[in-house]
């Protein structure tokens, strides 16, 4: 046989079935990236709404990831770091899950019909997580980034100018809703699949999930949109000191004039040049 007839006959090998346990890894993997992030959003809403009880109490929470409280000195490459850990987790999770997208509009086209055909409710919601999935793509990108190259500028004014000012409020009104229907409905699929809740009669058991996935979605939106409101808020209050960091009730003693230093960032000269204003 020459070397061309032996390449033909050889290529149906590479077709040929074989066992292998990646795809069931790959799945694995995927549920956990998505339960890892899905809780981490969970952690992540309780610090943001912490400005729901203040500006002093997101002013904590702020520092506090920066090491402040245990170092003596803020060191926001903390944040940074935190940041990048979560976006090579959101990468990760989004190139599993792209594995099982419609690659073509034929694909697509199956897919809708199978949908319409069924009219069974989780495939429907299959489809949301796609939808959902693919916008949190790049909204989620965006929003990390912007995180990550200004880790030391996350404060009540300072995360307020950046929602308002600098008009992001737009792009975290998606990111939220976006955000709350993936992480809802991904958690709803992992407990079906993994049958965690399962009990002795699924079908109860999965109609329980639902009511339990519409109650989290509803209670993440209403905390996002009070939070997301409340940075509206203050940025536009403090709109006419746009720059300015915000000072805690406790040290606004320090402010020039009357000598003495807020929270130090670690590596740079003292600063007394933030202004309490706007309260
Ligand atoms: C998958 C990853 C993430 C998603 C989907 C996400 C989503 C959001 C959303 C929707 C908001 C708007 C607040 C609201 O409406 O309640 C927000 C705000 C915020 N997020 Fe994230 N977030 C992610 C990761 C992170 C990480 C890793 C950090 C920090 C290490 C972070 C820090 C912040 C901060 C400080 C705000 C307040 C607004 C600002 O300062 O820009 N987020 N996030």
């Amino acid at each position: 046989m020459n070397r061309t007839l032996e390449v033909i006959a050889g290529s149906d090998l590479v077709e040929r079935p074989r066992r292998s346990r990646w795809p069931a890894r790959l799945d694995y993997l995927q549920s956990a990236s998505g339960l890892v992030l899905a809780l981490f959003m969970w952690a992540h809403m309780g610090f943001v709404s912490s400005i729901l009880f203040g500006k002093n109490a997101l002013w904590v929470v702020a520092r506090t990831f920066e090491g402040y409280y245990f170092f003596g000195h803020r060191y926001p490459v903390i944040v940074s770091i935190a940041a990048a850990v979560v976006l090579a987790l959101v990468i990760g999770h989004a190139a599993l899950a792209v594995r099982k997208f419609p690659i073509n509009y034929r694909q697509f086209r199956t897919f809708r019909g199978h949908m319409a055909m069924m009219r069974h409710g989780d495939t429907s919601l299959w489809f949301a997580q796609v939808v959902t999935g693919f916008a949190l793509f790049f909204l989620a990108s965006v929003h990390l980034y912007i995180i990550m190259s200004n880790p030391g500028k996350i404060g009540p004014y300072e995360s307020s100018f950046r929602v308002w000012d600098q008009h992001l409020w737009p792009l975290y009104l998606l990111l939220l809703l976006a955000v709350e229907f993936h992480g809802g409905i991904g958690l709803y699929r992992l407990s079906v699949k993994w049958n965690w809740f399962g009990g002795s009669n699924p079908d109860e058991a999965r109609h329980g999930l639902k009511v339990l996935k519409w109650a989290i979605t509803v209670f993440f939106l209403a905390i996002g949109l009070a939070t997301l409101a409340t940075f509206i808020k203050i940025g536009i209050t403090a709109h006419p000191i746009y720059g300015e960091r915000y000072v805690p009730t406790w040290q606004q003693d320090a402010l020039p004039g009357h000598g003495g230093q807020a929270a130090p960032v670690a590596g740079q000269p003292a600063t007394t040049s933030q202004a309490g204003g706007a309260q």
